[in-house]
């Protein structure tokens, strides 16, 4: 329970809060059942014996007695895309914006560091300072669905090139979803608005 509430709810077991490093900003939409699955899995895996280390975060998030207030913010909000047309939608919504968390990479943020949701997934500065995170609101990838389904699957791009930096890290969990699901995400990104001007794709 504990573990749930620190993942879904973003509170310490002793009642503070953790920094949104831990992206329960996204995760506070998954099913509490799938959470516990997911704790259940943990237990099985070994340990690793290495002590946890020190945290390393940088301002506004290295002070905890602001993330109240930040939380009132940025948790909280619901679903980004409402009302999703399809039931295949409504389940690429639930593995985008809940459980893959992809927002958390492939938004911008605001000032304070929360996700801007008014350019959801339409592409952002890369946190470690290294160029850009690609948008993939509707068309702006400028892919078919067929090959965004097989990037998501394999890491392939449509010009032979592979994904790269934490997107593979991404893709080695994707590949184990059923075809379903990576169809359902393929519609739900479709159903996202991209930057006017941008290519309807
Ligand atoms: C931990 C950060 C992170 C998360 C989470 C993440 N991505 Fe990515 N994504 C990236 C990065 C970085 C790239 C660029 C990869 C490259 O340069 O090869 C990328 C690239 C992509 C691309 C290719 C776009 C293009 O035009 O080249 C697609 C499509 C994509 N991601 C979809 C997703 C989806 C769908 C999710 C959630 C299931 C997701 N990403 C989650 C970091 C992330």
């Amino acid at each position: 329970a504990e573990i749930v509430n620190a993942v879904v709810r973003g509170v310490a077991p002793w009642g503070g809060h953790y920094y949104p490093a831990l992206p329960y900003t996204s995760y506070e939409n998954a099913e509490l059942q799938d959470i516990a699955d997911i704790v259940a899995h943990m237990r099985t895996l070994p340990g690793s014996d290495v002590a946890s280390l020190p945290h390393d975060m940088s301002f506004p998030f290295n002070i905890r007695r602001s993330l109240g207030g930040w939380k009132m913010l940025y948790a909280d909000r619901g679903w980004v895309l409402e009302d999703p047309a399809s039931p295949e939608v409504e389940r690429g919504r639930y593995l985008v914006e809940a459980l893959f968390h992809c927002g958390q990479c492939h938004t911008p943020r605001t000032a304070l560091g929360g996700m801007d949701r008014g350019s959801w997934l339409q592409g952002a500065e890369n946190p470690n300072g290294d160029g850009r995170i690609p948008g993939i609101a509707a068309g702006q990838t400028g892919w078919s669905d067929a090959d965004l389904a097989a990037y998501l699957k394999t890491g392939l791009t449509p010009d032979f090139d592979s994904a790269g930096g934490h997107m593979a890290i991404v893709i080695r969990n994707l590949s184990t979803l059923p075809d379903e699901d990576i169809q359902a995400i393929v519609s739900y990104l479709r159903a996202v608005p991209a930057p006017e001007g941008a290519d309807a794709g």
